[in-house]
């Protein structure tokens, strides 16, 4: 199927966190048009088992190809590690299908001052040992140790960052053994941009922070320009679903986005 640059870019996450991906391609693709999707009736998907994700994912892409997305960019790395290949295959030659789990990996593994590579994100993500699989299929001598770090989602979402709380539990994780003196920290889940800073200051700035969300925009502008895809000279008019509407979603969006935004809820199960 022939696709064309003026279609917009599809992007999913369970819920807010895929915003800081969307502002990530936002900022580097400022005239592409961005369709996103979060499915808040049913956050988190970082404890569910991987068929439910996979069964949410796939209902997800059928809704972003009937808004016509040329791209549909699986924002959460929770979904990309369960439900990936599952999209790739039942979206075809419908859309470019993407995830935030190669461009990051691809990254890391080419790059030679990276040795040990520490890998954090939800439950889901660090069972499927996606990361560690995709890094060592590309550069077998580097090190990676992974590990689940659960409770920093709900904190972000509870708002207690940059304060006592978020230090203490990031002190906490940060400070286990299996990380210890790792030279890089992949940020493997789309909420954990937001606690960057306080991440780099607890390594007193000195282990490299690698956020998905910025390689992911990276590799999604690179592979546009290789198909000739990139959209110019357009003035973009987000749109913003959600499978459960709340304030909080409205709130985030917007700070994010810098904008007023509308939020639609939809029901994708039909
Ligand atoms: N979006 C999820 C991820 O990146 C985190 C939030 C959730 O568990 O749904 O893994």
């Amino acid at each position: 199927m022939e696709l064309s640059s003026t279609q917009p870019i599809g992007i999913f996450d369970s819920g807010v966190g895929g915003l800081t991906v969307a502002l990530a391609v936002k900022n580097l693709l400022p005239e592409e048009k961005i369709i996103y999707f979060g499915d808040t009736a049913h956050l988190p998907y970082g404890d569910k088992s991987s068929e439910i994700v996979r069964q949410y994912s796939l209902q997800i892409a059928d809704f972003l190809l009937e808004k016509n997305c040329k791209v549909i960019l699986i924002a959460c790395n929770t979904a990309s590690a369960a439900a990936y290949e599952a999209v790739r295959k039942h979206v075809g030659n419908k859309a470019i299908v993407l995830n935030v789990i190669d461009p990051a990996s691809e990254y890391v593994a080419n790059n030679k001052k990276f040795k040990k590579i520490g890998v954090i994100g939800t439950k889901g993500t660090i069972l499927s040992n996606s990361y560690t699989i995709k890094i060592k299929e590309q550069s077998e001598d580097k090190e990676v140790v992974s590990l689940a770090t659960p409770l920093l989602v709900p904190m972000i979402e509870e708002g207690f960052v940059y304060d006592d709380i978020s230090n203490a539990i990031i002190k906490n994780y940060l400070s286990d053994d299996t990380l210890k003196n790792i030279d890089s920290l992949i940020l493997a889940c789309t909420h954990y941009p937001i606690i960057k800073n306080q991440i780099r200051k607890f390594y007193g700035f000195k282990t490299n922070i690698i956020d998905s969300s910025e390689v992911v925009a990276r590799k999604l502008q690179s592979i546009l320009l290789q198909k000739e895809l990139l959209n110019k000279n357009n003035v973009p008019e987000h749109e913003f679903y959600v499978s459960d509407y709340t304030e909080f979603f409205k709130t985030i969006a917007e700070m994010f986005f810098d904008d007023e935004i509308i939020l639609n809820k939809v029901d994708i199960t039909k």
